[in-house]
């Protein structure tokens, strides 16, 4: 059974907290049922994959990735033991996941990712690590939370700088919709966590109004101070340097309503 791995934050944040300001929050349009889902947030390019990156994901993919398929997972025997699980969608090159791995070695990463060369970074990562607590699906993450895993399986969900899809015409693109933080609330465990960041403002923006309209809780008032576990990527460094902002969002999964005795 998961444990809770919300972190405590303190109440304020450094963010320009959207939230008191209904007026900005955005109009967040309803996505297509993802059981009949056309429109994706990913675009499948073929991408200049290196050698080391190749042989890397033919080597360990056989091992340490696990294939799509439209069925439950058995997720403690995908990892062989009784750990946490912590799923994150669109680990891009995979050193922010390695990285969060590799002080946790205690908790299970499922990384989920649809481009190849990201996988053979990643898969890299874990050889050089020896990283024995991630694990990797190559597939669409929609699907993948759709049908393998399991209701109130996951101590928490990752999901940092997701395309922001700018142009207000592919807004439909972003992964972050109703419709899909129901998905990612059902898979939660009462308690349990989903963390997801932006250094994009509309982006935030858009993200802070869903989840406040959604069955999740604001672990915050407003956008969250980045926790001490989400390194700071190099990118990232360079744009706070420039004065760029990034915003966290961390919601949980409220408990169950303890029942009242019928006296
Ligand atoms: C902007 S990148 C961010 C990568 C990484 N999280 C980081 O912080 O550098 C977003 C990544 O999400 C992946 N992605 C988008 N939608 C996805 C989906 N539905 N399933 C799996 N991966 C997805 C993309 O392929 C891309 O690598």
């Amino acid at each position: 059974m998961s444990e809770t791995l919300a972190p405590t934050l303190a109440d304020t944040a450094s963010a320009p907290d959207l939230a008191s300001r209904p007026h900005a929050l955005p109009r967040v349009q309803h996505a297509q049922p993802y059981s009949s889902r056309s429109i994706r947030s990913f675009v499948l390019r073929q991408g200049h994959m290196s050698p080391a990156q190749r042989r890397h994901l033919d080597e360990m993919m056989p091992r340490i990735g696990l294939p799509y398929r439209p069925a439950p997972l058995e997720l403690d025997a995908a990892f062989g033991r009784d750990a946490p699980k912590i799923l994150e969608i669109g680990f891009g090159m995979g050193e922010t996941t390695a990285r969060i791995a590799a002080a946790r070695p205690d908790i299970d990463y499922l990384g989920i990712e649809v481009h190849s060369p990201g996988v053979g970074a990643l898969c890299k990562l874990i050889e050089e690590g020896g990283l024995a607590n991630l694990r990797i699906i190559q597939h669409d993450a929609v699907e993948v939370l759709r049908d393998m895993i399991g209701d109130g399986a996951l101590a928490g969900v990752h999901i940092f700088f997701p395309d922001p899809w700018r142009k207000a015409r592919h807004h439909k693109r972003r992964l972050i919709q109703p419709d899909f933080i129901e998905l990612v609330a059902r898979k939660l465990a009462p308690g349990a966590y989903l963390h997801c960041a932006t250094d994009w403002e509309n982006y935030a923006e858009w993200m802070l109004g869903a989840l406040s309209a959604s069955s999740l809780e604001n672990t915050a008032s407003g956008f969250a101070p980045r926790p001490p576990y989400r390194p700071l990527t190099k990118f990232e460094n360079r744009g706070l340097r420039l004065g760029h902002g990034v915003w966290d969002l961390i919601f949980k999964r409220k408990p169950p309503v303890a029942h009242k005795e019928l006296s």
